[in-house]
């Protein structure tokens, strides 16, 4: 058995230690907002906050974050998650969407850490989301617009 925290509830999973965090959230606790793309912690389809850090659920462990706090696009909260969703929706950053649950979650990691990013810190915090539908500009504008407002 298996300790999960996730998203502010705590699960009990009969899971070994090795079980990939995406399996848990996506196949145990139901949640499927989170994408699985590569399996490989190379698209970011499913980043999540482990204790508020962006990370690859694909490639995190259970046994690795046993007393961790895991928040999913579901649970994630608070003002900067909040601001990133409406600038998100307000500016129809998704195409197909897929890729978008992690966008917003390392968007979110990034202004809750960097609170005014420059582009390059954009690009260095998005740099392992990848989006099929090219939609990395309207990502970069609406990480700004939300930094404009949280400040604002
Ligand atoms: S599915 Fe985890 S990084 Fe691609
Ligand atoms: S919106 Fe389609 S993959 Fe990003």
């Amino acid at each position: 058995m298996i300790t999960l925290n996730l998203n502010g509830t705590e699960h009990q999973l009969d899971a070994d230690a090795d079980t990939p965090l995406l399996w848990a959230i996506r196949d145990h606790a139901g949640l499927t907002g989170t994408k699985f793309g590569c399996g490989l912690a190379q698209c970011g389809a499913c980043t999540v906050h482990v204790d508020g850090a962006p990370v690859r659920s694909c490639q995190t462990f259970l046994g690795d974050i046993e007393g961790a706090k895991v928040t999913t696009i579901e649970g994630v909260s608070g003002k900067v998650a909040e601001t990133v969703q409406t600038v998100w929706a307000e500016l129809d950053v998704p195409q197909c969407g897929y890729c978008q649950s992690g966008q917003i979650m390392s968007a979110a990691a990034l202004l809750a850490e960097t609170p005014k990013p420059t582009d390059d810190d954009i690009d260095a915090a998005m740099s392992g989301n990848l989006c099929r539908c090219a939609t990395y500009q309207r990502i970069r504008a609406a990480i700004h617009v939300a930094a404009d407002r949280l400040e604002a």
